[in-house]
């Protein structure tokens, strides 16, 4: 999906890149309409796992680190290898592939992951209805800029910037594919404190990996040996997932994989884009819940 995406945006002008949908802009190489309309057809169970994830929060982590641990659990409570094969899984984001995707997807078997980026509000109302458990990944937004800047510009599917300046400029004023960080966050504090959402940083991830995922499992109510648990923070650390990159993700592997560290933005932020930053963060997501976990 990755490298079609990439050939088709190729030919593509910069103005034709996103469209917009319910007033949030998207890319067309990955997203469309129908999909967004088809979206509502899927029957989420209280089983899946969902991984939900403003982009360059860290996603791509976090799906290795989920999909290790649903193997672990299959093999173990449900005695099986591999539920699926490569031609049967779908390609884990909700809203990207083709509309036909959630008809194929309700045939899958459990447990399904699914990762997103969209607002809760555009999800589809199942995962609330039949209460499915939502990891919620959140990271500071400098990082999330920092990050989103050097991916717009190493992936044709996205508008590319000729400076840093213009980014900031887009970053601030919610011009960026699903939406603006300070409106996600805003949205999804109002799930924080129920007891089917876990909130986890990436700094804390960083910071502890084994406690990290000790806590995931715990939560999505997999069970892991110390030697599992060591195996899947090892295979989910930025060196392997970046040597591994050209396997999993495709020609353009690499760029998914950039530094996969905290404070990258001093590289890059003035001083005066750090105090509009600050100020804007303040104004829309500081005393909330997910805000002050975010304090950085
Ligand atoms: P940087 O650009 O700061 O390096 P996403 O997966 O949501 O697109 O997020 C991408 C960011 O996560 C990138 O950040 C990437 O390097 C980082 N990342 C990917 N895998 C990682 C890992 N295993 N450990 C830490 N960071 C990782």
């Amino acid at each position: 999906i990755i490298d079609k995406a990439i050939a088709a945006a190729n030919k593509m002008d910069r103005d034709e890149l996103l469209f917009s949908y319910k007033g949030i802009l998207y890319p067309v190489t990955f997203c469309s309409p129908d999909v967004f309309r088809a979206m509502e057809t899927l029957e989420v169970r209280s089983d899946d796992i969902i991984l939900a994830g403003y982009p360059k929060t860290g996603t791509n982590w976090l799906g290795q680190i989920l999909n290790d641990l649903v193997a672990i659990f299959e093999k173990k409570i449900q005695n099986k290898e591999s539920s699926m094969n490569d031609e049967e899984q779908e390609f884990p984001y909700l809203e990207i592939g083709d509309a036909g995707k959630y008809e194929r997807m309700n045939k899958l078997p459990s447990r399904r992951i699914l990762f997103t980026h969209l607002l809760p509000e555009n999800l589809p109302r199942s995962i609330f209805k039949n209460k499915a458990k939502i990891l919620l990944l959140i990271r500071n937004p400098k990082d999330v800029a920092t990050s989103f800047y050097y991916f717009s510009n190493g992936m044709s599917p996205l508008p590319s910037y000729e400076t840093w300046d213009d980014f900031f400029i887009a970053f601030m004023t919610k011009k960026m594919p699903w939406g603006c960080y300070f409106e996600y966050l805003s949205k999804w504090n109002k799930y924080a404190d129920d007891e089917n959402v876990m909130t986890i940083t990436y700094e804390e991830l960083k910071e502890n990996p084994v406690l990290g995922v000790k806590n995931i499992a715990a939560f999505f109510g997999i069970s892991l040996t110390e030697k599992e648990l060591q195996d899947v923070v090892e295979r989910s650390s930025f060196q392997s997932m970046k040597k591994n990159s050209q396997k999993t993700h495709g020609t353009f592997g690499n760029v998914f994989f950039r530094k996969g560290g905290v404070s990258d933005w001093k590289n890059l932020f003035t001083e005066d884009q750090n105090e509009k930053m600050d100020k804007a963060f303040e104004e829309r997501v500081g005393g909330t819940k997910l805000g002050i976990k975010l304090k950085y």
